[in-house]
């Protein structure tokens, strides 16, 4: 007899999902190891994208892609809409193939290749534009931290919360011009600036791992790449609000496509990511999160992962090794 399910009733993602996602960032990842150092950023990405895509359509789902490479005329493939996977549950599914294309193209740390599934329409559509964002791992009072707030404030906050001075916090910031008033202000906080020079999903991440030293990330990045940290956050705990930054015209008139009529909303992170939701990255060069891809001896290739459920919190940690003269 067919079961049914009354609507009130949530019903986490199934959990043999979590090894699926892996399978999918693993793909892209490897993909993406044979580009590391090459100097080229769009070669880098097209063969994790491809990868990821074929990964995608082994899977028992019936999956729409709600953030991904881009709009159609744009993106070949995984672009937003796309369906992806041989049939089954349905899912939303947010990635990014290679997060630090030029991290990979440098040979530079902590590009991963990322991507987070969710029950549909439950993750904020967010166009490719920027979003202002703050993050801080798990552990404190709701509504410690606040987007409108000052740095200095942010930063009082979170060291009275541990217990500690301003100067013992540390907030990670993306390297770039846009950001030369707010790390002056955090400075003057008190506190230290860790810079990258790109990847802020694995930066928001760092907050949640002590062992980084980071306390708290703030400042503006990639808008769907604010959707994938903050399906990590609600798998792992912390908290994050985001705005979105439009630079033109056009970027409001995407926002409006997707169904975004506030322009200036403030977001919090049940608003980027609502429903149960499983986020899997795996590390493509070496990274203060995960080991990148490396070749073990001439037959096996090596690859870490990390794959959370927010239906349980449960995070797991895979390190897999894969035979090269097969397929993954
Ligand atoms: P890509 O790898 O997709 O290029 O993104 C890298 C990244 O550093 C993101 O982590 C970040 O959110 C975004 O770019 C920042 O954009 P910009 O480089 O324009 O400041």
């Amino acid at each position: 007899m067919t079961e049914i399910r009354p609507p009130e009733v949530h019903y986490p993602l199934d959990r043999a999902f979590a090894l699926e996602a892996v399978r999918v960032t693993e793909a892209a990842a490897i993909a993406a190891f044979a580009q590391i150092g090459r100097g080229n950023e769009h070669d880098a990405d097209q063969a994790a994208v491809e990868a990821m895509r074929a990964a995608f359509n082994r899977l028992p789902i019936e999956g729409t892609v709600v953030i991904g490479e881009g709009e159609r005329d744009e993106a070949p493939m995984l672009y937003i809409g796309e369906k992806v996977g041989l049939g089954g549950t349905a899912v939303d599914i947010a990635l990014d193939p290679l997060e630090g294309t030029t991290l990979t193209a440098k040979q530079m740390a902590n590009a991963l290749a990322v991507m987070a599934m969710a029950e549909p329409g439950t993750m904020l559509n967010a166009p490719d534009t920027y979003m202002d964002k703050i993050a801080i791992g798990p552990g404190f009072p709701e509504g410690l931290i606040d987007l409108d707030a000052e740095p200095a404030a942010n930063i009082a906050a979170i060291a009275r919360a541990k217990g500690v001075s301003p100067t013992d916090i540390t907030a990670l910031v993306m390297d770039r011009p846009r950001h030369e008033a707010l790390i002056a202000k955090i400075r003057k906080a008190g506190a230290k600036v860790k810079l990258i020079t790109d990847g802020d999903v694995a930066g928001v991440i760092e907050t949640t791992n002590p062992a980084t030293g980071v306390d708290i990330y703030m400042g503006i990045g990639g808008a769907p790449e604010g959707v994938l940290a903050a399906a990590a956050l609600r798998c792992v705990g912390g908290q994050m609000q985001g705005r979105l930054v439009f630079r033109n015209d056009d970027e409001k008139a995407r926002a409006a496509k997707w169904g975004i009529s506030d322009l200036n909303r403030k977001y919090g992170l049940m608003d980027l990511v609502a429903g149960d939701v499983v986020f899997s990255a795996t590390g493509v060069t070496d990274g203060a999160m995960l080991r990148g891809v490396h070749r073990d001896g001439g037959e096996f290739i090596t690859t870490e992962s990390v794959v959370m459920r927010s239906a349980t919190g449960t995070v797991r940690w895979i390190r897999a090794r894969h035979r090269r003269d097969k397929s993954v």
